[in-house]
């Protein structure tokens, strides 16, 4: 079955509303005919309102990076669901390593954030990965297995379609050493292997599952050529309109 090719972009802290309008202004043209794939950009909150009004009525999709679990109250310095979707959103990536690994979110916090953006209408990107450490332990596939297990943990059959799942190693993301694209093929296998497993054929089938770590135009295509690999998510690479339409043109 083919799966609908996902290109996101990661802005992370970086970016001033002017200077995402004017990336937004520079892709455009130079995307305009593409229709087959997916492209998304995750800005960070800020700048959430400036992507939305400069993407018109083009194809991009547009995510945040983070949103906590409960729906409003009293959490200081956090976002909802309710207001992502009020911004426009579509998408959220949760459980990205630098929340897991500077902010210190358990599994448990991220399970929370994946069910309450299921059920707030957002699509999760649910990020997993093992650190450099791990790796070297050859604990690569028990971490992978088990950040998949607690993080989906209660997702209804009928919405894990929905989900997209990145595999991001954390020694890969911003230090320029990529995964391989055998590795990447390899816990992406494992991932979706494990979706089969809870949720059968179908949805293994059709859950798109991409990697992140130092993707570039110029490594772009090496993954995108293995089977299974539906996307990116790009950090540093996406920052720039140019750079960011080569990945997209993969
Ligand atoms: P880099 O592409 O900068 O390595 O970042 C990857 C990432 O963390 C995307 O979420």
């Amino acid at each position: 079955m083919a799966r609908r090719p996902l290109i996101a972009a990661n802005w992370k802290m970086h970016k001033t509303q002017q200077e995402a309008r004017s990336f937004v202004a520079a892709l455009l043209p130079k995307i305009r005919d593409i229709r087959d794939r997916d492209i998304l950009i995750c800005p960070s909150f800020p700048l959430i309102s400036a992507v939305d009004q400069a993407r018109k009525e083009s194809q991009i999709l547009l995510g945040a990076q983070n949103m906590y679990f409960e729906e409003k109250g009293a959490f200081t310095g956090e976002v909802s669901h309710g207001m992502l979707k009020d911004l426009h959103c579509e998408f959220v990536i949760l459980g990205h390593s630098e929340r897991r690994w500077v902010f210190g979110e358990t599994d448990q916090m991220i399970n929370k954030k994946v069910l309450a953006a299921i059920q707030g209408g957002l699509i999760p990107i649910l990020c997993v990965g093992e650190k450099l450490s791990e790796r070297e332990q050859n604990l690569t596939e028990q971490v992978i297995l088990n950040q998949m297990d607690l993080g989906i943990k209660g997702v209804p059959e009928d919405v894990i379609v929905n989900l997209v799942v990145a595999y991001e190693p954390v020694w890969a993301i911003g230090t320029g050493r990529n995964a391989s694209a055998k590795d990447a093929k390899d816990a992406v296998s494992l991932i979706r292997e494990f979706i089969h497993s809870r949720y059968g054929s179908v949805a293994a089938d059709k859950i798109r599952i991409l990697y992140g770590g130092s993707v570039k135009p110029e490594n772009m295509a090496t993954y995108m050529k293995e089977d299974g690999i539906d996307g990116g998510l790009v950090g540093g690479a996406s920052l720039e309109p140019d750079s960011f339409a080569k990945l997209i043109c993969y």
